[in-house]
């Protein structure tokens, strides 16, 4: 397949011509500002994910300390709610139990798409749930602070986690959604209840559903985009996963 002389991406338009990175990267970012994501569906072999995901910045370690991390059926993983068994996962914001900022993209590769019904990756838009919501409670989710925790895998895994955020919180860059259905520790007559359900609503509503086929990458905005995943029966689906810190511009 040609390359552009200037490319370091190998990608090419709809007529098989190839492009220029500054024109690949334009077209990114332009989906990623409109959509809040970008499915890059069949790349060339030529095409290296990691280096593409370096472009968008740095990256953040996987909970196991590795820069990509493996998202597959693991052993001894099958009872719990976590992402490494075939189980569906409730929608979430990534990094939602980091004490910092959570990531601001999020990549999924992947390797080894699965054959049978199911494991889709599914996101919905979190900003636009908020938007539906009275302003009163757009506030209590600005102000009010929540305890958040990590799954009962990562614990069984050694890792505990006990930040403390708000749901909605306003950056310079950009407002951050974090969400988790069954991770936000719920205090007692606390009025969040009925918003995290309002929310899984809104995403079983509105989501869009990723069926990979090899070579296939997703990459979302995690500040914006809630994900979940549905349940599926080939263990041999292997995607590779990405997380990209927000890069600081000033
Ligand atoms: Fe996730």
């Amino acid at each position: 397949m040609p390359r552009h002389p200037d490319s370091l991406l190998s990608l090419t338009d709809f007529n098989g011509a190839p492009l220029a990175d500054d024109m690949v990267w334009k077209s990114f970012h332009g989906l990623m500002e409109r959509h809040g994501y970008v499915f890059m569906s069949s790349v060339p072999e030529t095409f290296d994910p990691v280096a593409f995901c370096k472009r968008l910045g740095d990256f953040v370690p996987q909970y196991t300390g590795v820069l990509v991390g493996d998202v597959r059926p693991e052993p001894g993983m099958e009872e719990f709610y976590h992402a490494g068994n075939t189980k569906p996962l409730y929608p979430h914001s990534e990094g939602y139990d980091f004490e910092g900022l959570p990531p601001r993209y999020l990549a999924l590769w992947c390797e080894t798409p699965n054959t049978g019904a199911g494991g889709e990756t599914t996101i919905a838009d979190a900003r636009a749930w908020a938007e539906t919501l009275a302003e009163a409670d757009r506030a209590y989710l600005r102000e009010r602070i929540w305890r958040w925790e990590t799954t009962d895998a990562m614990r069984h895994l050694g890792l505990d986690l006990h930040p403390e955020h708000p749901v909605i919180e306003d950056h310079p860059d950009g407002t951050i959604v974090r969400y988790s259905f069954n991770n936000l520790v719920r205090g007692e007559d606390d009025r969040i209840g009925p918003l995290l359900e309002d929310a899984k609503n809104h995403f079983e509503r509105e989501h869009v559903g990723i069926q990979y086929e090899r070579r296939d990458m997703l990459v979302f905005d995690n500040w914006r985009m809630l994900h979940a995943r549905n349940a599926f029966t080939d263990a041999g689906r292997h995607l590779r996963r990405i997380q990209i810190a927000h890069r600081v511009t000033q």
